[in-house]
């Protein structure tokens, strides 16, 4: 239905009545129809077409024309909803795929969700997660389908839309197709976004700081262009798997075992898990082969220059820091695939089809001098790093930074080196920062998910702690804040036996906000979240 002429803020069809019905857990009859006469009328501007279907609880979505790559090839839906699917035109190349998920039992809340990596690719599981829990949720598809940087190539409108204007519009319209539907505005606007997601956040909170209320931003791909030289970097540095700087999978795993053991007790236990992994300043030289030491259990030189190479920060000519280097600790939760493995990656894209512009580029002749082209290209300021939040501030929003420390993609060593930039650039010290800005550390969580720590905070419905409980969660935890002023002092997290969400829980740990490190008491159970204590540095070093 092409709505663009009938677009009118405060025209609805909904009948109020049915409205009320819907909000209650009244017959879905009701709400059936509100969505069914709503499919007449989305009025989405722009949009070259739009649909709304109802749909039950405990339906089965697929997907069949969605791009393989985004991996989700269908979705089962936990709430009833009235599922609204609009293209809309963002400029003369380029459109946005659009979806809101309106809940039956709505709460009054709006929520938008993120991407991931250069996608591409609504992220169903998320819309899922947050309208079941009452948040009428959109995403959008960032202005192109799938994982490849293909189709940023040479389109300036596709990447203006990756950058932030897909995530606007979807937001911008969202709200709307929100209002006209239960015919009220939100009552409070949230984001939950990691990754990408995690700088989409971030884009809004600096640039359009009226939109939240309240954003959740995990592992942030802020520092855009330097993170991107970075993620090309490592290909010149390891080689081929050919090559004498090559370090294998194995040798990797050696490496993680030497820095656990020179570093781990530095949080007061040995767990294998670095609380603070910005005190191991970590050096591979005791593991250069020696008379007595011989292959496969240590490193030639070439391999020792690779990986201490990869755990020194990137610094442009004149030394300043680009990028920071590869927190120690993630070698075995993914960097080996991810960066290591002396192959070209689909992480060095932006580089390929943006930066180069040249699909054929050679990844291998990357050499990171070119971070300059990288960084004063900076289309649509997709850096994505401004220390002033003032505006959101102003405006009372309230921002729950995390980040992994065994995030193998996006070191966590950048996420405090944003706040310090916030903390330096607005002249405000932590205690001032906590009234609207919060940042934790997740001990031994890979990217966004997974890893040996505690990881199982409800950043996502397949990280709850309490998979009966949804509404105990990181999302949660930030409505209070908003709503009822009562700020996340710490992040509590679970790490079950096995891994198996729900299942027998090997330990709890509060991770702490920066800048406090988590430190075991010294006594008591260290499984136990209550032997450990949230300390400042100057207490431990
Ligand atoms: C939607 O519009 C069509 C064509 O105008 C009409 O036949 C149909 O009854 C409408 N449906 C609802 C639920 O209003
Ligand atoms: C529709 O698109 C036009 C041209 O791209 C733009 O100027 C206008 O703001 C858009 N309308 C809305 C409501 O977004
Ligand atoms: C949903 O449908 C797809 C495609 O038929 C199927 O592969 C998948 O297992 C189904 N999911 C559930 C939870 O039933
Ligand atoms: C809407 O966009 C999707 C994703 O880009 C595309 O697959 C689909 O063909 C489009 N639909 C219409 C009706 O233009
Ligand atoms: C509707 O949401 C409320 C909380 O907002 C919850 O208590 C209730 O169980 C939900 N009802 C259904 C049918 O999901
Ligand atoms: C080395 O890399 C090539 C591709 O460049 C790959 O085909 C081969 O499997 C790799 N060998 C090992 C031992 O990983
Ligand atoms: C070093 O280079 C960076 C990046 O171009 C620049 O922002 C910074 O001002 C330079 N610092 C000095 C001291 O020249
Ligand atoms: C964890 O995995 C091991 C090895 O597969 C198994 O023996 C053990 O029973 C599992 N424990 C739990 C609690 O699932």
């Amino acid at each position: 239905m092409h709505s663009t002429m009938r677009y009118s803020i405060f025209s609805t069809l909904v009948a109020a009545a049915d409205i009320a019905a819907a909000q209650s857990n009244a017959p879905t009859d009701a709400f059936m129809q509100s969505c069914a006469a709503f499919a007449n009328n989305t009025q989405i501007p722009n949009s070259t077409f739009s649909t709304a279907t109802f749909v039950p609880a405990g339906a089965n979505l697929t997907f069949p024309n969605a791009d393989p790559s985004c991996t989700r090839p269908s979705q089962l839906v936990a709430a009833a909803m009235c599922r609204i699917q609009a293209n809309i035109t963002t400029s003369a190349t380029s459109e946005v795929s659009f979806e809101a998920w309106l809940p039956q039992n709505w709460t009054g809340r709006f929520l938008s969700t993120g991407n991931g990596g250069l996608g591409g690719c609504i992220q169903y599981e998320d819309m899922d997660f947050a309208s079941s829990l009452g948040f009428a949720s959109v995403a959008t598809n960032n202005g192109h389908d799938g994982m490849s940087g293909q189709p940023l190539f040479q389109n300036a409108g596709v990447v203006e839309d990756f950058v932030y204007r897909a995530m606007f519009t979807g937001i911008t319209v969202g709200k709307q197709v929100s209002q006209n539907f239960y015919q009220m505005p939100p009552t409070k606007s949230y984001y939950l976004g990691c990754s990408t997601g995690g700088r989409q956040g971030m884009k809004m909170v600096q640039d359009f700081p009226d939109l939240f209320d309240g954003v959740v931003a995990g592992a942030p791909a802020m520092n855009f262009n330097n993170l991107n030289t970075w993620s090309a970097h490592f290909l010149p540095v390891t080689g081929s798997n050919t090559s004498e700087t090559f370090v294998s999978e194995a040798l990797w795993n050696l490496v993680h075992d030497d820095i656990v053991a020179q570093c781990d007790d530095k949080d007061g236990f040995k767990d294998g898990i670095l609380e603070a992994p910005d005190l191991c300043r970590y050096q591979a030289d005791k593991l250069l082969c020696s008379d007595t030491v011989v292959a496969p259990n240590c490193l030639t030189q070439p391999q020792v220059t690779t990986v201490n190479t990869v755990f020194s920060d990137l610094k442009g000519p004149n030394g300043t820091v680009l990028y920071p280097r590869m927190q120690p600790g993630s070698e075995k939760t993914g960097a080996f695939p991810a960066y290591y493995n002396g192959q070209a990656s689909d992480k060095s894209d932006w580089i390929k089809f943006v930066v180069q512009a040249d699909p054929n580029f050679d990844l291998t002749k990357f050499t990171p001098d070119l971070w300059a082209k990288a960084d004063s290209l900076n289309p649509f300021d997709v850096a994505t790093f401004k220390g002033d939040i003032s505006a959101f501030q102003q405006r009372g929003g309230k921002l729950l930074h995390y980040h992994g420390t065994m995030d193998p993609i996006i070191s966590s060593d950048n996420s405090p080196r944003y706040y310090e930039i916030v903390r330096a650039t607005m002249g405000l010290e932590p205690a001032q920062l906590d009234d609207f800005y919060r940042y934790f550390r997740i001990s031994g969580m890979g990217h966004c998910s997974g890893g040996p720590g505690a990881h199982f905070i409800g950043n996502q419905r397949k990280q709850l702690a309490d998979p009966n409980k949804p509404e105990d969660n990181l999302l949660m935890n930030m409505v209070r804040w908003v709503e009822e002023g009562q700020a996340p002092e710490v992040v509590t997290g679970v790490a079950f036996v096995n891994d198996t969400q729900g299942g027998e829980v090997a330990f709890t740990r509060n991770h702490c906000r920066w800048p406090l490190m988590n430190k075991f008491s010294g006594s008591g159970d260290p499984n136990d979240a209550a032997s450990w204590q949230c300390v400042p540095y100057a207490n431990t070093i």
